[in-house]
Order: structure tokens, then C-alpha cells, then sequence
């Protein structure tokens, strides 16, 4: 099978192709209403584009050709969008709001205004939060920033600002985060320069790129979404005798950490990689149910902490519904972050595991997840978020009874045929 493409490489080849000299052709193009939402602020800010099923063309208007738009940029649910978009909007010569749903509305903005700020940009929010309202200018000033974060919206945020800035623009992480941008860009024709930060024993990382730049069109082809993918690799993995090959899907390291998490959890999933489009590594993922209950040795919970925290940090509802179901179960820390997910995902995951039967702790920054448990089918209430909603399909999937889940509409957000390709795939 395959995956509709991936959302955050879509969303930023849409945006990079809206900036760039020429007509750019996107294939795959993310169906999710998140780039829906990015392709029609682009609309709205006088970018021309058409849309066929997943195919899409968008006339690039050059750095600094967006016009001002007549009405507030409705960012939907989408966090990529707002965050990456104030950072291009900062540096133009007119004054626009970002706006988004109830959840956007409540998610912490402030990481971004503090270093657009630092490089001279002028918006508002109320209590850090959006609407923001961006009154821009060009010439911004260049900054070297350090994350105070681990967060890939901020680093791409303060990027996309250094390409209409006056000089060098760098940013510093301590951990690495996912790096579409900084391989799209490239794609673009930017010379954005990457490598490991010079200070002793640690693991930092810079991106830095030259301001003024300009892009250059060309043609992208988006990987499937792994992200996406990751729901279907557990449900094969944990449902007995099945067996289940997505093929051209990203791969991307930054991405793929949690299958090596899930073959240490005992699972049976392998991946190859085979070739690169768009800057991006793609593969295969071949999965295999077990036959028996799923399982690493031992009986303590497997831990995830630290560094590669960032580079899962989408896929770890999932990966707690997973530590149900295994051996010594899973404990998820320094992942505090999740709490200003699209829900508060720590809560979320804990409320409808334990409605399943799942003996779960919750901290601050993560939970605990006991197991192997036999779930019981429960109505679910994913609090309007795509990725709760999925995680607990799954978990309906391996438990015994009926689950329901109450509006699931929301899986759109990311994947509107989530549960017709599931159907399809379950049936054979
Ligand atoms: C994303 C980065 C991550 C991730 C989000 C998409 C991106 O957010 O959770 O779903 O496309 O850059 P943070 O950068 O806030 O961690």
C-alpha cells in the first residue's frame, strides 16, 4: 500500500514553491486539511494556484512579490502553517493577521515572536497566543539563535525570516529536530549551509542561510507520509498473522525513529531504503503480526527519553497504546511538549487508555503505560485531535469489544482517508 504525502514536507514545498522564480509542479501533494489550509492562505496572500486531486501548481511570486491580504489567514488546526508562515510574513512590506481554530488559538506563540522580534519584526498577540498580527518589513535584521526548544516549526520559522534579512541568519539546536526544511531549501536553489555547531562535547547542530535569497522552481515529487504510515505499521504489528509492505514512503532520520523503537519493543518491522526524491530518503516498511503476543524480554517498561524525544514526538500516543500491549509496557519522559499538541496529548492518551483498562501513571512530562494489558473496547473522546483519534483506532483494533470513537472527523486534519484505507487494508 501507500501514503497519502507526507504534511510537513507538503506544506513547506507549497510555501517555498509560493516564494520561488517560476512555476513549481508538486505530485502527491498532502491531502490533509492542514496544507489545505497552507494552500489557501498562499491563495489569499495573491499566490495563483491549481489544485488537481494531489497534483499541484503553484506560480511562485518571488521572495518578495506577496500582496496584502483583504482579511485575516485562517490557519485552521495548523501549527506548521502559522509558525512557518509569520516567520515569511515578518519580512514583508504590509501588515497581516494569522488566525487559526479554538486549538491553534490556545497553543503557545511565543517562541516564535521572541526571536522574529530579536530581528527587528513588529507583531502583536495577546498573551502570546494568535491571533497574530504581523505588521512586516523588509530588511530584517540577521540573528544566530539558539532553541530554547526542541522544535522544528520554530528552527523553520526563524529560517524562512533569514531569507529576507540583511545578512546571515543561523540557528542553534541542542537536539535534533526534523529537517524538511533545511533539505527543501536546498531543493530551492538556497544555500543554506548545515553542520554540527562548534562547542565541545555536545551535539549541537546550525542551519544558516544568507539573506536576501532567492528560490528557484522546479518539481517535487512528496514521499508518503510516515507519520501517516505509522498507524498501520503498529496495527499490523500487533494484530496476529497479518502482513503488511507501504511502499514509498519517507524515511527521513529525523522521522523514522520510532520503527527502531517499535523492533525493540519486540515488534517485527523492517525498513529499506532505496532511493532519494526531492532531497528526501524514501523505502519500503514490511511489517509482520506476531503470532503470539508481541514482545522484547524482560519485564520492565521500555524507556523513552531524551534526545530522540523531538524525532517521535507525533507518533507517541501511538507508541504508548503499543506499550500496552508488550511486555514490562513503555514509559515516555521528557516530552512535556505534548501538552501543547493540537491537545494536551499527555492527558489525552492517559484519559482514553484508562477508559480501556490500562493502568496508566502520568507525569508532568510523560506517562506510564503498563503492560501487556488486555484493553477493553471504550468510547473514546479524542478532544478534536487527529492524532488521539488514530492512536485509539488502533487501540480499538487489538481490544475486545466495541470502541467507539466520538467525533472522529477530526482525523482529516492529517488524513481524511484514514478509515477507508484502513477498511481496505483489514478486509484482505
Ligand atoms: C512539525 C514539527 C513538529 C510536529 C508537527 C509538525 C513540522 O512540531 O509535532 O506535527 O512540520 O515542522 P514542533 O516543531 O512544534 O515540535
Amino acid at each position: 500500500m501507500q501514503m497519502p504525502g507526507d504534511k510537513s514536507i507538503s506544506h513547506r514545498a507549497a510555501m517555498f514553491a509560493a516564494l520561488a522564480d517560476g512555476t513549481t509542479s508538486i505530485r502527491n501533494f498532502s491531502s490533509s486539511m492542514d496544507c489545505a489550509a497552507t494552500l489557501s492562505c498562499l491563495d489569499a496572500l495573491g499566490v495563483a494556484i491549481e489544485r488537481k486531486d494531489n497534483e499541484v501548481l503553484i506560480n511562485g511570486v518571488g521572495i518578495d512579490g506577496l500582496r496584502k491580504p483583504q482579511a485575516p489567514l485562517d490557519c485552521g488546526n495548523s501549527g506548521t502553517t502559522m509558525r512557518l508562515l509569520a516567520g515569511i510574513l515578518a519580512g514583508q512590506d504590509f501588515k497581516s493577521t494569522l488566525t487559526g481554530d479554538d486549538s491553534l488559538r490556545s497553543r503557545p506563540m511565543e517562541r516564535i515572536i521572541e526571536p522574529l522580534r530579536m530581528m527587528g519584526a513588529r507583531i502583536s498577540a495577546d498573551d502570546g497566543r494568535a491571533p497574530l498580527v504581523i505588521d512586516g518589513h523588509r530588511g530584517l535584521n540577521p540573528i544566530s539563535y539558539e532553541l530554547l526548544l526542541a522544535s522544528a516549526q520554530v528552527k523553520s520559522c526563524i529560517l524562512l525570516a533569514g531569507l529576507n534579512a540583511q545578512g546571515r541568519t543561523e540557528v542553534i539546536e541542542n537536539q535534533i529536530t526534523r529537517d524538511h526544511t533545511e533539505r527543501m531549501l536546498r531543493s530551492f536553489g538556497v544555500g543554506i549551509e548545515t553542520g554540527r555547531a562548534e562547542r565541545e562535547g555536545e551535539k549541537a547542530r546550525f542551519a544558516a542561510v544568507n539573506g536576501p535569497a532567492r528560490l528557484t522552481a522546479r518539481e517535487v515529487s512528496i514521499p508518503g507520509d510516515i507519520s501517516s504510515a505509522a498507524y498501520f505499521v503498529a496495527a499490523a504489528a500487533l494484530l496476529p498473522e497479518s502482513s503488511l509492505v507501504i511502499r514509498d514512503v519517507g524515511i527521513n532520520p529525523t522521522r523514522a525513529i520510532f520503527l527502531k523503537q517499535l523492533c525493540e519493543l519486540g515488534l517485527n518491522v523492517e525498513v529499506t531504503g532505496d532511493r532519494e526524491d526531492s532531497n528526501e530518503p524514501i523505502g519500503e516498511i514490511r511489517v509482520q503480526g506476531s503470532a503470539q503476543q508481541p514482545g522484547k524480554s524482560g519485564n520492565s517498561p521500555m524507556i523513552i527519553r531524551g534526545l530522540v524525544v523531538p524525532q517521535l514526538i507525533d507518533e507517541l500516543p501511538l507508541l504508548a497504546v503499543v506499550g500496552s500491549q508488550v511486555p514490562g509496557g513503555i514509559e515516555i519522559r521528557d516530552a512535556a511538549e505534548l501538552r501543547v499538541k493540537e491537545s494536551d496529548r499527555i492527558a489525552t492518551t492517559a484519559l482514553n487508555l484508562r477508559a480501556m483498562g490500562a493502568d496508566v501513571t502520568e507525569f508532568e512530562d510523560g506517562l506510564h503505560v503498563s503492560g501487556p494489558t488486555r484493553l477493553r473496547g471504550a468510547e473514546i473522546d479524542p478532544r478534536g485531535d487527529h492524532r488521539i483519534a488514530m492512536a485509539f483506532t488502533i487501540a480499538g483494533l487489538v481490544a475486545e469489544g466495541e470502541t467507539q470513537i466520538t467525533s472522529h472527523d477530526c482525523v482529516a486534519v492529517s488524513f481524511p482517508d484514514f478509515f477507508e484505507l484502513l477498511e481496505s487494508v483489514l478486509e484482505k
